[in-house]
């Protein structure tokens, strides 16, 4: 069992469950001019699960990241604050989110929320949202 300081408990085979199937949902990402598949899966604080893939598109400015994909999906459903976030690559690294997919995460995540970046080998590092996007600018900056 993987102690996650005051977050969510994960073992090593639910780490392991999740990178897989968030792997799996590589292959449905629409990447033809980058050809760098991301995909990502979300669990809420109800434990609901979605999974986004990044959504590339003829105008290139136009094309969606993974992260912003499940995001807005998650939210139209219920979701309220992020778990645990997975975001995979076709990557020799765990997958690095851009800046622009870092302020939206952040946006619902706490100090809580687990963030796993990994790749198609399942190497991952564990994150917290502070580590990613640190002095970050929310809502209570407004
Ligand atoms: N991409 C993501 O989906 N998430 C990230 O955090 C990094 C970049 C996508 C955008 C584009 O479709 C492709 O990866 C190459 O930049």
């Amino acid at each position: 069992m993987k102690e996650l300081a005051g977050k969510i408990k994960l073992t090593e085979k639910e780490i392991s469950d999740y990178i897989d199937e968030a792997n799996e949902t590589l292959d449905r990402a629409y990447v033809p001019y980058s050809k760098f598949p991301v995909a990502a899966l979300l669990i809420d604080q109800n434990g609901k699960k979605f999974k986004g893939v990044n959504v590339e598109n003829a105008s290139y400015g136009v094309g969606i990241c993974a992260e912003r994909n499940v995001i807005p999906t998650a939210v139209t459903e219920g979701m309220k604050k992020i778990k645990l976030l997975v975001v995979t690559g076709g990557t020799p690294e765990p997958i690095s989110p851009c800046g622009a997919c870092r302020q939206f995460i952040s946006e619902f995540s706490d100090k809580d929320t687990v963030i796993i970046l990994t790749n198609r080998d399942k190497k991952y590092k564990i994150w917290s949202i502070d580590e990613l996007l640190p002095y970050s600018f929310g809502p209570e900056d407004l």
